[in-house]
């Protein structure tokens, strides 16, 4: 598998902030990590292309040190990638300089007040445009806050800790449901003062980071989408070797295994806090699933995965996911209107959707948004079409997987 996204925008970013000299081996390959790496370069990182002690292939960053970025002589710009755009802004609320954060069309229509607004209660001045970007952040002198998030959002949680690393006192921030805490972990990979109790994550402000020697995880929301094909086709199992299994993200398992699918998941190692293991998924049946809104923060960027399984049998009712709307497209209107066109038999809610497994696809032309999840998703949905499917810019796909359709095309020989 592809490097697990989110843990190397992570191992990215605190390698800057860091002192010494990080190695990252396993990046994520996608847009959305060049898109960080570009934007660190213009806050004048040197991240080099190098090998490890074993001489594999791995990255290096130079880290400048906490508040030792430098500042960038153009706007930075964040691409298509959400976590880009709102973990740099908590970075950048701890320097002491303006700096403008910019994205694509898709990126550009996505809520940045919700970052915008604690970084302000920390000391910053952030200007978005109507809410969103483009964003120009001018930190200051920040002081800690006890950060109540009013929705459940790593990317919330993660902008409040960076900003705390600069911070002078304890930045807490308690979130209303657990999201993925790939920044906690890696953070004390790095050595910073972070600590998690009862749902509350504290970080101590201006505690000098050391370099560290990350091996990033496969990553299990690309995995998601294998685990769904295997599932849904009879007679298929798939064994998906070294990827993240970071409990935080495997709830999807879960719910394969309520739909009927069965789940092997073994650990074997893990590097920067972030356990990796094997997870071997086969088709044992399927059966209808309900996912309670109180499941959803554990398995946000799963649920195209899964609604693709639902339309080779057994069903899916999805509610409490309003965030979907404001992911890399709608993905609600997106995701039901992509499944009708390959003819399955989905309804649409403010919050979520619902998928009957009863009937059989036709096969269509779907339309991915140009959302690199969808596009997967409705690969996986028209491998159970009687006839051929096409999906409409699919080559979104190049931002976290982009040889998806070479193995899609491997494992279906
Ligand atoms: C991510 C957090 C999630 C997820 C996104 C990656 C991260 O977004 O959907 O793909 O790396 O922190 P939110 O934190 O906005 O829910």
């Amino acid at each position: 598998m592809p490097g697990d996204k989110s843990i190397s925008h992570r191992a990215l970013i605190l390698g800057a902030l860091a002192t010494g000299r990080t190695t990252i081996r396993g990046l994520a390959p996608g847009g959305d990590c060049r898109s960080t790496m570009a934007c660190l370069a213009a806050l004048g990182v040197r991240i080099d292309a190098g090998a490890d002690p074993d001489g594999g292939p791995a990255w290096h960053v130079e880290g400048r040190g906490l508040g030792g970025l430098a500042a960038p002589s153009s706007p930075l710009d964040a691409g298509n990638s959400g976590t880009t755009a709102r973990l740099l802004m908590g970075v950048l609320a701890g320097h002491g300089f303006p700096a403008t954060l910019v994205g694509d069309a898709s990126l550009s229509r996505r809520p940045m007040r919700r970052v915008a607004e604690p970084l302000a209660l920390m000391g910053a001045r952030v200007e978005t445009t109507s809410g969103c970007l483009p964003a120009t952040v001018e930190g200051g002198r920040l002081h800690g806050i006890a950060y109540q998030a009013p929705v459940p959002s790593a990317q919330v949680k993660s902008a409040v800790l960076l900003a705390g690393l600069h911070a002078d006192g304890v930045t807490a921030v308690v979130e209303p449901q657990p999201t993925r805490d790939h920044t906690e972990r890696a953070m004390a990979a790095f050595g910073a003062d972070v600590s998690v109790a009862a749902g509350r994550m504290t970080v101590r402000g201006w505690r000098a980071l050391a370099s560290a020697d990350i091996a990033v995880p496969g990553d299990l929301s690309s995995a998601a989408f294998w685990a769904a094909a295997a599932a849904a086709i009879p007679g298929a199992a798939v064994t998906i070797q070294g990827v993240g299994v970071n409990p935080t993200r495997t709830a999807f398992l879960r719910v394969l295994e309520r739909m009927g699918a069965g789940v092997r998941v073994q650990a074997v190692d893990g590097s920067g806090g972030e356990p990796r293991g094997s997870v071997t998924v086969s088709h044992e049946g399927l059966r209808h699933v309900e996912i309670q809104p109180s499941e959803v923060p554990g398995l946000i960027d799963e649920l195209p995965a899964l609604a693709a399984l639902a339309t080779h049998g057994g069903g899916l009712a999805v509610t409490g996911a309003g965030e979907l709307r404001v992911k890399e497209s709608d993905r609600i209107a997106a995701l039901v209107a992509g499944l009708r066109a390959l003819g399955a038999d989905v309804d649409e809610y403010d919050d979520g959707f619902s998928v009957s497994g009863a009937r059989r696809l036709l096969g269509g032309v779907a339309d991915a948004a140009g959302d690199h999840r969808l596009a997967m998703a409705f690969a996986v949905a028209a491998l159970g079409a009687e006839g051929d499917s096409r999906i409409r810019g699919a080559e979104s796909v190049s931002v976290s997987y982009p040889g998806f359709f070479d193995t899609l095309e491997r494992l279906c020989r």
